[in-house]
């Protein structure tokens, strides 16, 4: 990726600090990066580094101490709550590390109710959610509830919620954290295509390496702060075989 295009994603002198008991928790100290269209970026680190923070505070859901996140140049807390929710669907799919789901509806329309949101017909949302589940052979579950499905099914839909509305940028929490090889495969896989077919910018957290041979750039954190960031001269350098036989070797957590 060329530096020059514009950021899609910018984050200055950001610092995040969680209050517990009198306690502060520092956890995200003096972070900056800047993600490009179409980049797949994965910020890898062990557990308790700031992954989840860093991604709350950019998607505008955790509100920084001090430093900016804009989004094509937009400060995302300069909007009210409203506003935040609105540019948040238009730009952002987002895989969280614990599914929020809407506890009164099922798994199809759950999906739906991302394209529900954005101003599309129930109809068609709940077509699309059905042609969505497809992609990870879940549409057997369209009439279950959540709570019927294991973690790693549970992980499968939150991917469909997330893809559906076409975002230009996926942001996903640990997506693999919890599927057999298969799945993580074939989530990777989605994640792949919609990189380089649909130019998607794809930010994908996780705390396994073995995920950044998907990555045209990988951030390392360590104790809330960037480590080193390493950015892919050849891009697309790994073949998709290659990297799905080191996931069927068993690598995955
Ligand atoms: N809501 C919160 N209240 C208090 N501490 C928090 C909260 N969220 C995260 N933390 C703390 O901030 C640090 C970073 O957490 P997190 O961003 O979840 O890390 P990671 O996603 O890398 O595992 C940890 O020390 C965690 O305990
Ligand atoms: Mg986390």
């Amino acid at each position: 990726m060329t530096n020059s295009k514009h950021p899609i994603i910018s984050v200055e002198g950001l610092y995040k600090t969680f209050k517990v008991a009198k306690e502060e928790i520092p956890a995200l100290i003096d972070i900056n990066l800047q993600i490009f269209p179409g980049e797949f970026v994965v910020i890898l680190g062990p557990s308790g580094c700031g992954k989840s923070t860093l991604l709350n505070t950019i998607i505008g859901l955790e509100k920084p101490n001090a430093g900016h996140v804009k989004i094509h140049g937009h400060n995302i807390y300069n909007l009210d709550e409203d506003g935040k929710t609105v540019f948040r669907q238009k730009n952002f799919g987002v895989v969280h590390q614990q599914s929020n789901w809407i506890k009164s509806l099922n798994v199809l329309e759950n999906v739906a109710f991302s394209l529900n949101a954005v101003g599309h017909k129930h109809n068609y949302s709940l077509q699309m959610a059905k042609n969505s589940l497809s992609m990870f052979a879940m549409e057997g579950f369209a009439k279950h509830k959540l709570t019927e499905l294991s973690g790693g099914q549970q992980t499968k839909v939150a991917v469909c919620r997330a893809l559906i509305t076409h975002p230009p940028i996926i942001m996903a929490d640990e997506p693999t954290g919890n599927l057999d090889t298969a799945s993580a495969v074939s989530v990777m896989s989605q994640f792949e295509v919609l990189n380089r077919v649909y130019k998607t910018t794809i930010v994908m957290i996780t705390h396994n390496p073995i995920y950044t041979e998907y990555a045209t750039k990988v951030i390392n954190m360590m104790d809330g702060q960037i480590s080193s960031q390493d950015v892919k001269d050849l891009i697309y350098e790994t073949s998709v075989d290659h990297k799905v036989h080191n996931l069927a070797k068993g690598l995955v957590s």
